[in-house]
């Protein structure tokens, strides 16, 4: 009994409860407090992002850097943003495969939530464009006709007026848009993938990429496919009118010659 209160008394013992005290309130705090939202949300961003590390490390390290600074093999990764990824990975482009003049779509390998997760992680290297909401990508409501003007100007020299594509100079090419989803469409537009440039937001706006998709999605729907016929490479009416002309007559003339042969052999035997 005289050793404890002698230890109660010890000079430091004011200080030990004092920080027993502290310790215990803090605890307490932390264990009642609002179970705070964010900081949930945020950790499982944070396992989000472990996930893509991993994943990007077996992948996409060998030619993107460990880091994702870039290598000879390929470019820095460090604020292209989860779009970049979102759309690089999504059509297959990424991971490549072998090298050339340009690197084609091919079978998706990663599902969904693996593209989240090496978004995720590419994303928090360094700020980039986020990957759109259905909302804006969606071609619902939006302005085809418009759509279809904005095409014209921005994206046919490349894609042909349909979108159905075209060779570029040094076996590069724009390809053919059919089929291409509605997001995956928005995203190359924000990104600009290898040669083609990109459009940001101040150049066209969310409204327009949208009546952009709309254009494309009602062009390469059953029903207005091809009214009349045989569709020539969706070349605009004048073009096809004039491979018409061309090539109808080319044909009026070559049956001509060979009457006049004919005739010609007839009358000589
Ligand atoms: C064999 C090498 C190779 C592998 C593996 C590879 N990449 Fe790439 N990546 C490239 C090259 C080369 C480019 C540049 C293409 C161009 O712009 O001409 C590129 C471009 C990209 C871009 C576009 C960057 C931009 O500026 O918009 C993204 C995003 C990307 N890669 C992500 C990935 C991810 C994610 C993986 C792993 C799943 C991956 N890559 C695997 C070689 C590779
Ligand atoms: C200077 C030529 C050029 C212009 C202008 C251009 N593109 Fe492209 N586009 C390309 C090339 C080249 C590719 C292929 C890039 C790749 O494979 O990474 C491409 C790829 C695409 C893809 C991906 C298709 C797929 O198969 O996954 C879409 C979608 C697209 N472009 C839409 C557009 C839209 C919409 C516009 C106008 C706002 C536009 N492009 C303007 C050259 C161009």
């Amino acid at each position: 009994m005289k050793k404890l209160s002698a230890r109660r008394r010890h000079p430091l013992a004011a200080v030990v409860v004092l920080l027993l005290a502290l310790a215990a309130t803090g605890g307490l705090y932390t264990a009642f407090a609002p179970a705070s939202k964010a900081k949930a949300d945020d950790s499982a961003q944070s396992l989000t992002i472990e996930e893509g590390k991993k994943l990007y490390e077996v992948g996409c390290a060998s030619c993107h850097g460990a880091g994702g600074q870039g290598t000879t093999d390929g470019p820095s990764l460090v604020g292209v943003g989860a779009a970049a990824v979102d759309f690089q990975v999504g059509t297959g482009r990424m991971p490549a495969q072998q090298p050339g003049a340009q690197i084609p779509r091919k079978k998706v390998i990663y599902n969904q939530a693996e593209i989240d997760q090496l978004a995720a992680y590419i994303a928090s290297l360094g700020a980039g464009p986020s990957v759109p909401t259905k909302n804006q990508y969606s071609p619902e409501g939006a302005d085809i006709a418009k759509g279809g003007e904005l095409f014209r100007t921005n994206c046919a020299q490349c894609h042909n007026f349909t979108g159905k594509g075209g060779a570029l100079t040094h076996g590069k090419f724009a390809p053919d848009l059919e089929g291409v989803q509605p997001k995956h469409i928005y995203e190359a537009m924000q990104t600009g993938p290898q040669n083609m440039p990109s459009f940001p937001d101040t150049t066209l706006s969310s409204k327009n990429k949208k009546d952009i998709i709309a254009y494309l999605h009602s062009v390469n729907s059953d029903q207005t496919k091809n009214p009349g016929g045989l569709e020539l490479g969706g070349l605009g009416p004048v073009s096809e009118g004039l491979f018409g002309w061309i090539f109808g007559l080319g044909v009026l003339i070559a049956v001509a010659v060979w009457v006049a042969a004919r005739t010609a052999k007839a009358k000589k035997s």
